[in-house]
């Protein structure tokens, strides 16, 4: 039985309810990923994306519909089984890397191996070792940068040897030579150790990188498409072609936001909100990715749509 899906998302609904508020975050959502792909959850921000990773991560329950996943229905399980589902079978990097502040970078990879009774420091250290923080392991948190304790929250993640990763939004806040690195640890995982791996971004590099990309939309999926198979544009049958209309409408978007943030950058800058390095800075990152979409753009054939040609 090669082909089951280690995760099965079976039409799920997600409705938030605070006080009169309802809002829908997920309208029906059904998704399989199979064992050792590598998927890539793209969508504008609010669409959904951490809402659904919540709900295989088994962190929080959809209103109806189920997740299954290694074949255990998720939505069936009592708070007990959750917890260990957690502990044991996902490793979940989150959006907000979530360490613990006031233990070392080793401690926070023992902690989760310590809660499940698996306490072992060589592997801990060997997991330091993996994500390039070695001689780092007796730092806290705050005293490594943005991008180590991104690895840091990946190796915490990895600390009980889930089949399944979900990491949301893994380099969010990196440049792209750290962001690759965390993303090449994550296919590793997948190409190397047969796991599967879920992650969400805003960066068409990062997408390209993995098996498949779906797109998301207002709490729906738009489409799906798998990056290896653009550069034979045309060649691809109806759907993929409509898959990447959505993909081209997407990406467009993004450029659109990039170019706003550039102006609130230089808004910032007049109104002395924040000084030249920082501008600099924000800016070159911003610029990147700016880079980054158009290419994307002009691999899918639709650079001259925006580069006005
Ligand atoms: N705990 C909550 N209570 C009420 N509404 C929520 C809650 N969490 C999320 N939402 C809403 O659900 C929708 C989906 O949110 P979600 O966090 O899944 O989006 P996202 O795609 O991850 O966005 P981003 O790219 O900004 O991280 C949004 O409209 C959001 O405001
Ligand atoms: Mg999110």
């Amino acid at each position: 039985m090669e082909a089951e899906p280690v995760v099965v998302v079976d039409r799920v609904i997600k409705i938030y309810e605070s006080g009169a508020e309802r809002v829908t975050a997920l309208k029906e959502v059904s998704l399989s990923v199979m064992k050792g792909e590598v998927v890539t959850i793209m969508g504008p921000s609010g669409s959904g994306k951490t809402t659904l990773l919540n709900l295989i991560a088994g962190v929080d329950r959809p209103s109806a519909g189920r997740v299954i996943v290694n074949g255990k229905d998720l939505t069936r399980m009592d708070e007990e089984q959750l917890r260990l589902y957690r502990l044991l079978e996902v490793g979940y990097v989150f959006q907000e890397h979530n360490l613990i502040p006031t233990l070392t970078a080793l401690e926070n990879v023992l902690l989760p191996m310590t809660l499940a009774g698996k306490r072992d420091k060589e592997r801990a250290l060997q997991l330091i070792r993996s994500v390039g923080l070695e001689g780092k392991e007796h730092r806290y948190p705050e005293q490594l940068s943005g991008g180590e304790q991104q690895r840091l929250a990946v190796a915490v993640a990895l600390a009980n040897d889930p089949q399944l990763i979900i990491a949301d939004e893994p380099t969010g806040e990196l440049d792209l030579v750290t962001g690759e690195k965390v993303v090449r640890l994550l296919l590793d995982q997948a190409k190397l150790g047969g796991k599967t791996v879920i992650i969400t971004t805003h960066d068409p590099r990062v997408a390209r990188m993995t098996d498949r990309v779906v797109l998301l939309e207002d709490g729906r999926i738009r489409g799906s498409y798998r990056p290896s198979r653009i550069p034979v544009s045309g060649t691809g049958g109806e759907e993929e072609i409509a898959a990447e209309r959505i993909i081209v409408e997407h990406l467009k978007r993004l450029l659109e936001d990039a170019k706003k943030r550039k102006e609130e950058i230089a808004k910032k800058i007049a109104e002395g909100k924040i000084t030249l390095d920082e501008a600099v800075s924000m800016y070159l990152k911003v610029k990147s990715l700016e880079e980054a979409i158009l290419e994307e753009l002009t691999r899918l054939g639709a650079g001259s749509e925006v580069l006005g040609r």
